[in-house]
C-alpha cells in the first residue's frame, strides 16, 4: 500500500478525483489534506467517509510543521496537489490570499516534499525514489487568445489576473524544484471544469442556481468569453495518468476541444431546465431565459482560452469522453437531484 498525500482534497475537482482514483488505484491510501475554506465541504466526499483507505486532516499548506508531521507519520509516498484559492473575481478584489496560498502554500509543500524524500539534490533516499509531486494547474497561466489559435505546453506565460499570476508563479516554483533538486515533478495545465460538487460562485452552478431559485442569471459584458470547458472526471482521469505514466519534469495540457461562450451556456441550461423542471417557470416566466441579464464585465477579462491537448493524447493516449452537450446534461440533473447542497 502506497500513501499519498491529496491537497484541496474538499474542493470541487479534489473531491470529484478521490472517490475516482480510490476506486482506480486499489493499492493507494490517501491522506486529504484541506483547510476547508469557504471553498471547501466534507460532505463533497462523504461516498469515501468510511473508505478504509482515506483519512481527512484539515490544515493549511503554509503550515510546514503540521505537513511535515503527516509527511513522516504516513510516510507519505506522493503527492497531488489541488489546494488553491481559485476564483478569479475573489483575486480581483482579495489578492493576498491568492499569493499567499498560491504560491507560498505550493513553495512550502514541494519544500516538505523534498527534505523528506531526497537527501541532497538529485539524490533520492533509499525506499522514495519513484516519489512524485504532481502540481494542478490552469491554462489561465497562458494569458488570452484572439479568435485562433491553442495554448500549447510551449505558448509563453502571460496570466492577467492575480489568480492566474498567483498559478503561474507557483507553476515556475515547482518547475524550479525540478531542475535545480531534482524533485520528481509534474505540472497539468487545465481548461475550465465543469461538473458535481462546484461551489455556487462559478458560472455554471451560478447560471443553475439562479434559474431554479428563480433569481437573476448574470452574465459579464455579452456573454461572448469563450472558455474550452472540460467535464471533471476528463480532467480526473487525464491527472490519474499523468501522475502515474507522465514524465518527469514535464507539463501536460488538458483540453477537450469544447470551446463555448457563456452566453451559449446560459442558453443551454435553461433549455435543459424548461425540458427538466418547467412547473417553476409557469409563475411570472415562460422560459428561464428571461432571468438572463447582462452585467457590467469583470476587469481585464480574457476573451477567449482553447486548450492543444495533442501531447496528452498522443503520449498517454488521452481524450474527453463526454463534449459539452453530454457532460451538462450530467451536471444539470446532478445540481438538481442535490438542490439543497
Ligand atoms: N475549476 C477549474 O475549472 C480549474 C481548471 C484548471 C485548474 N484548476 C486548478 O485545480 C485546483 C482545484 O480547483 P477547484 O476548482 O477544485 O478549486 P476549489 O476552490 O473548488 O477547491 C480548492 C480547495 O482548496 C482548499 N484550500 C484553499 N486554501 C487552502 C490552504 N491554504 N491549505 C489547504 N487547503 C486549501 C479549499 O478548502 C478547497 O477545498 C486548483 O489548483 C485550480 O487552480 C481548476
Amino acid at each position: 500500500m502506497r500513501t499519498i498525500l491529496v491537497t484541496g482534497g474538499a474542493g470541487f475537482i479534489g473531491s470529484n478525483f478521490i472517490p475516482f482514483f480510490l476506486e482506480n488505484n486499489e493499492n493507494y491510501f490517501i491522506v486529504n489534506y484541506d483547510l476547508l475554506t469557504y471553498a471547501g465541504n466534507e460532505n463533497n466526499l462523504s461516498e469515501i467517509a468510511t473508505n478504509k483507505r482515506y483519512k481527512f486532516v484539515q490544515g493549511d499548506i503554509r503550515n510546514r510543521e503540521l505537513l511535515e508531521f503527516l509527511f513522516s507519520n504516513y510516510d507519505i509516498k506522493g503527492v497531488i496537489h489541488f489546494a488553491a484559492e481559485s476564483h478569479v473575481d475573489n483575486s480581483i478584489h482579495s489578492p493576498e490570499a491568492f499569493f499567499k496560498t498560491n504560491i507560498i502554500g505550493t513553495y512550502t509543500l514541494l519544500d516538505v516534499a523534498k527534505s523528506y524524500w531526497m537527501n541532497s539534490p538529485f539524490e533520492y533516499k533509499k525506499g522514495y525514489e519513484f516519489c512524485r509531486f504532481h502540481h494542478i494547474s490552469t491554462d489561465e497561466v497562458y494569458g488570452t487568445l484572439g479568435d485562433v489559435g491553442l495554448f500549447t505546453e510551449q505558448t509563453p506565460y502571460a496570466p492577467n489576473s492575480p489568480y492566474s499570476a498567483s498559478k503561474a508563479s507557483s507553476d515556475l516554483v515547482a518547475r524550479s524544484y525540478f531542475h535545480t533538486y531534482g524533485l520528481n515533478v509534474v505540472t497539468t495545465n487545465c481548461s475550465n471544469n465543469y461538473g458535481p460538487k462546484q461551489h455556487s460562485e462559478k458560472l455554471i452552478p451560478k447560471i443553475i442556481k439562479n434559474a431554479l431559485s428563480l433569481s437573476e442569471i448574470p452574465i459579464y459584458g455579452t456573454g461572448n468569453n469563450i472558455r474550452d470547458w472540460l467535464y471533471v472526471m476528463d480532467h480526473c482521469r487525464g491527472i490519474d495518468l499523468v501522475y502515474h505514466d507522465g514524465l518527469p519534469g514535464e507539463t501536460y495540457n488538458i483540453g477537450g476541444k469544447n470551446e463555448r461562450n457563456n452566453l451559449y451556456i446560459a442558453h443551454l441550461i435553461c433549455s435543459i431546465l424548461d425540458d427538466l423542471v418547467p412547473n417553476r417557470s409557469n409563475s411570472s416566466i415562460q422560459s428561464y431565459k428571461e432571468l438572463i441579464k447582462f452585467v457590467p464585465d469583470r476587469p481585464g477579462h480574457d476573451k477567449r482560452y482553447a486548450i492543444d491537448a495533442t501531447k496528452i493524447t498522443s503520449q498517454l493516449g488521452w481524450k474527453a469522453i463526454e463534449d459539452f452537450e453530454s457532460g451538462i446534461i450530467k451536471t444539470v440533473e446532478w445540481y438538481i437531484e442535490n438542490e439543497k447542497i
